[in-house]
């Protein structure tokens, strides 16, 4: 049995109110699942939907917040393929209500990986979700091919961000959409070949003059809304969009005759991982290769400290660019 401190959930509204430190205890941990000892723990907008009751994978309080964290094995069950020691990154169990901003976490095991050497603490708390449902919308759902054209929207954001440079680690052109000509800026920096500032550029024109009228392959959409209903109207014939979330409050709407007349393909993007324990870690295994060569890495914003969960999650409505992370020991 492990005792510490764990941030819950404990009523639905301002983060501030929502959410209490409480005093837990943890159990051995159950098959497919490993116990770590929490050093960070990635953050996001989802936690904004979690503590306001908007997050549709999730029941009624009390429930722990966190859906990804880096830290030490302390307990593992019979048969797992970790040990206790090992450095890891993963997912949490948040949909069971144990979360990862806590001192204790349960990871899911077939979701996570071996940190692997050079990774910063930072980095690999802030890895599993984005850089997974990248994986899941740019390899598995949306397969997007060397030279081809791939909008990124949301792309100083978490999901974007990670979108970002799993596109160009697959041989993909990016055009960045941001908010701010700082956070495209960032987009450069993390490896966009484009960027547009959908606030002040026409869109429309700035993308047609990037791809020579052409258009895009594929789009990879965690805001939806008008920005995405814009970005629609520059898909490429054959062109695909990945739906990936609603950070404009929206997720995007579709028109089924524009999507006849234009050929063009959409596709519901839910990084849940494969059922298959084996087909799973191969994901995970490709993604620390990729991570160990320097194909990809966390593009970490700001880092706050354990003491400052409800505080960082209202900021999580007007985030800076990068992945947000909690520094939790
Ligand atoms: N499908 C999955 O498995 C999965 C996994 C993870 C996350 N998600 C979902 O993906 C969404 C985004 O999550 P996140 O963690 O990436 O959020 P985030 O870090 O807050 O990033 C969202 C980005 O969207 C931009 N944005 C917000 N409103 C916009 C608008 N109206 N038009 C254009 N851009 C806008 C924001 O920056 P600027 O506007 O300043 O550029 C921000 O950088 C959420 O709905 C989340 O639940 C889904």
């Amino acid at each position: 049995m492990f005792s510490g401190r764990a941030w819950r959930v404990v009523r639905f509204g301002d983060p501030k109110a929502a959410v209490e430190l409480q005093e837990m205890t943890w159990r051995e941990p159950s098959p497919g699942q490993v116990l770590i000892r929490t050093r960070t723990a990635g953050a996001g907008l989802p936690d904004v939907l979690m503590t306001a009751g908007h997050f549709p994978l999730l029941g009624e309080p009390p429930f722990g917040l966190g859906e990804e964290v880096a830290g030490e094995v302390v307990a593992v069950p019979p048969g797992s393929r970790f040990a206790v020691g090992d450095q890891v990154a993963g997912i949490t169990a948040f949909l069971e209500g144990w979360g990862g901003y806590a001192e204790y976490a349960y990871v899911r095991e077939m979701s996570a990986m071996r940190i692997p050497v050079g990774m910063t603490d930072e980095q690999a708390g802030g890895f599993p979700i984005g850089f997974r449902t990248a994986y899941a919308g740019l390899v598995e759902r949306a397969p997007v091919e060397a030279g081809q054209t791939l909008l990124v929207l949301g792309a100083a954001g978490s999901s974007g961000a990670t979108a970002v440079q799993l596109g160009k680690a697959l041989g993909a052109t990016v055009i960045a959409i941001a908010g701010s000509q700082e956070k495209l800026n960032f987009c450069t920096r993390n490896g966009a070949d484009h960027g547009v500032n959908y606030r002040t550029d026409d869109m429309t024109a700035r993308i047609a003059e990037i791809t020579e009228g052409r258009g895009v392959d594929l789009i990879y959409d965690p805001v939806g809304g008008d920005t995405a209903a814009t970005a629609l109207r520059s898909i490429a014939r054959n062109g695909r969009i990945a739906m990936i979330g609603l950070a404009s409050g929206a997720p995007v709407s579709l028109d089924s005759m524009d999507m006849l007349l234009r050929n063009y393909t959409a596709v519901g993007v839910l990084a849940t991982g494969d059922d298959d324990a084996e087909k799973e870690a191969a994901v995970w295994d490709h993604l620390r290769g990729l991570a160990e060569r320097g194909a990809i890495t966390t593009p970490v914003g700001k880092v706050y400290g354990f003491d400052d969960v409800p505080r960082m999650i209202a900021e999580q409505i007007a985030p800076g660019a990068g992945k947000t992370v909690v520094r939790v020991a």
